[in-house]
């Protein structure tokens, strides 16, 4: 089968199923204030100058919204997105392909920049800055450079760790987001819109308490929202209320805090096996058996950030919170 390093559409699954609840403007998309109001300036000047954007970085935890912002920024200049990521394209000559098939001002979202192998970086770099690339074609004595001019586009780069970019790659956005967890409020507001999008009935409190419980998390929120639905559907009238939420919530195992089996597997650990630490990172993931890099993506962020986990010179450790959280006496 060939292989697809790149897309016009958005490809993945997760992506389709996002999509209808992905908002198309500026000004539909709630939250990331700062953001927000940066990127507004940013496209309106290019646009009353008539050029591409200059390239963004967006960073931050998953789900937070960055593929609906590079989404939203096409829309908003008015350009073709094309999509692609970090680990799809494995050669220099396919990133060469890609940005040489870019029409005039084009924006290319680059998921998971941060898992883009050297030699494909290389490439990027000349394209960021002066929109060419260098192509090497022959082997060994006979082999030449020839340099390809390229449209100017707009490059937006995601990631969940902004500090493992290389130093070169990053000098080269001209603009750099960092996405926040958003509040609850904020949330709340997401889930009534898609809940209008799904064109299910939900209650203010029902809204709130999937909110609460989406670790600050649109995507969450949405996944959550979909499940409250269907046992709104089942076992109810099809209405969302703070008793259908409960339920369900409870039934998924979705705690007060929004804190999942495995966020609660990680904190357990930390306590039972290492006395509430300090821990290191690779240490922790050997003892529950999952991925060092998904837990400093996914899980820790929102641990860190609700005070259930601290971050120290000698590893993590639990704080006096998780033990009240998890109902259990401080023994030390
Ligand atoms: N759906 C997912 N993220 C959203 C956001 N930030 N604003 C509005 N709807 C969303």
């Amino acid at each position: 089968m060939e292989k697809r390093v790149i897309s016009t559409d958005v490809m993945e699954e997760d992506y389709k199923i996002e999509n209808s609840l992905r908002p198309r403007l500026l000004c539909d998309y709630i939250g990331q204030t700062k953001a927000k109001e940066n990127l507004k300036i940013f496209i309106e000047a290019a646009k009353a100058r008539e050029e591409a954007l200059d390239h963004v970085l967006l960073y931050g935890p998953p789900g937070l919204g960055k593929t609906t912002l590079a989404g939203i920024i096409a829309n908003e200049m008015g350009v073709n997105l094309k999509i692609t990521s970090g680990p799809a394209i494995e050669k220099p000559g396919e990133i060469a392909s890609i940005l040489n098939n870019l029409q005039e001002g084009d924006l290319l979202f680059v998921d998971e920049i941060h898992r883009l192998n050297r030699q494909v970086e290389e490439v990027l770099y000349p394209a960021m800055e002066d929109y060419v690339i260098d192509i090497v074609i022959g082997k060994g004595a006979s082999a030449r450079s020839i340099r390809l001019d390229l449209p100017r586009f707009t490059l937006v780069g995601a990631t969940t760790r902004a500090g493992m970019l290389t130093a070169p790659l990053r000098d080269r956005f001209g603009v750099v987001n960092k996405l926040e967890f958003y509040s609850v409020e904020e949330l709340t507001t997401i889930v009534r819109r898609s809940a209008s999008v799904f064109q299910v009935e939900i209650d203010e409190k029902g809204a709130l308490e999937i909110a609460r419980r989406s670790r600050g998390t649109p995507r969450l929120a949405n996944r959550l929202l979909k499940r409250v639905r269907d046992f709104a559907q089942v076992k109810y009238d099809g209405r969302i209320t703070l008793e259908v939420a409960n339920f369900a919530l409870d039934l998924l195992e979705v705690d007060k805090f929004g804190l999942d089996n495995t966020d609660r597997e990680i904190l357990m650990t930390m306590i039972e096996k290492f006395a509430g630490g300090p821990v290191g990172l690779d240490t922790l993931a050997a003892s529950i058996g999952e991925d060092s890099g998904t837990i400093e993506d996914v899980y820790e962020p929102y641990l860190i950030q609700n005070g259930f986990i601290a971050r120290t010179p000698r590893g993590r450790v639990v704080t006096e919170r998780t033990y009240g959280h998890l109902g259990l006496e401080i023994n030390k």
